[in-house]
């Protein structure tokens, strides 16, 4: 019990409670911390619950409104008009593929999220990660970047938004096994002139965790 007890309490390293760690999570959550070079990954049950917390995290401290690309997931789409906006997040979408036209959008609905994919679904439209990671670091918004088609073996959103306070790429890759990567560490590159303490990350990590 003392044993447990340290484990639960993170003062020794070891498995306590499977929804905390286990370590086939551990190992997948590794194998994608490394890949995206970020500062940690939480397996999800699903591409849209990681999406789902991926966004939840970015607004828990940030303005409750959502710049999102106009061509996105049909199930990301739902997400946003069937389960956030009823639960008060503004939700504006905007061709993010026109940069004047997200910029303007970004203007007007000051958003604390902007959620773009890299390679959308289903129609294929590819937005410049980096200027928009730009873009959102000048309104101080999060960017959450669904990676799923691009996969982090191929596209590393957080090396496209390296001052980016809040990157988090969910992605539902390897098909079998969905995750997400969220990368904000500046020990992985990802700080910004904003945020760019490690406690920052920490304090992001560990809300995440705290889940
Ligand atoms: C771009 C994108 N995001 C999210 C998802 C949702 O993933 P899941 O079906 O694992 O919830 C999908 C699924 O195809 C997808 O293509």
């Amino acid at each position: 019990m003392e044993q447990l007890d340290r484990v639960v309490a993170r003062t020794e390293p070891g498995y306590s409670y499977a929804r905390y760690d286990n370590p086939t999570n551990a190992a997948l959550e590794e194998l994608m911390t490394v890949l995206e070079r970020g500062h940690g990954a939480l397996a999800c049950a699903s591409g849209m619950a990681a999406v789902e917390m991926a966004v939840a995290t970015a607004l828990a401290d940030r303005r409750k409104s959502v710049v999102a690309a106009d061509a996105l997931y049909g199930a990301t789409i739902s997400l946003l008009m069937k389960v956030l906006e009823p639960a008060g997040v503004a939700v504006r979408f905007a061709d993010v593929c026109d940069l004047d036209a997200l910029r303007a959008a970004v203007a007007e609905a000051k958003p604390g999220c902007i959620l773009v994919e890299t390679i959308s679904n289903p129609l294929l439209r590819v937005p410049e990660i980096d200027k928009i990671a730009e873009i959102a670091r000048q309104a101080g918004a999060a960017l959450v970047v669904d990676n799923t088609f691009g996969t982090p073996l191929l596209v590393r959103p957080s090396s496209w938004a390296p001052t980016s306070p809040f990157t988090a790429s969910p992605s539902t890759w390897p098909a079998t096994a969905t995750c997400w990567v969220a990368s904000w560490s500046p020990t992985s590159g990802t700080s910004s002139p904003c945020a760019p303490s490690p406690a920052s990350s920490v304090r992001c990590w560990g809300r995440l965790k705290a889940t």
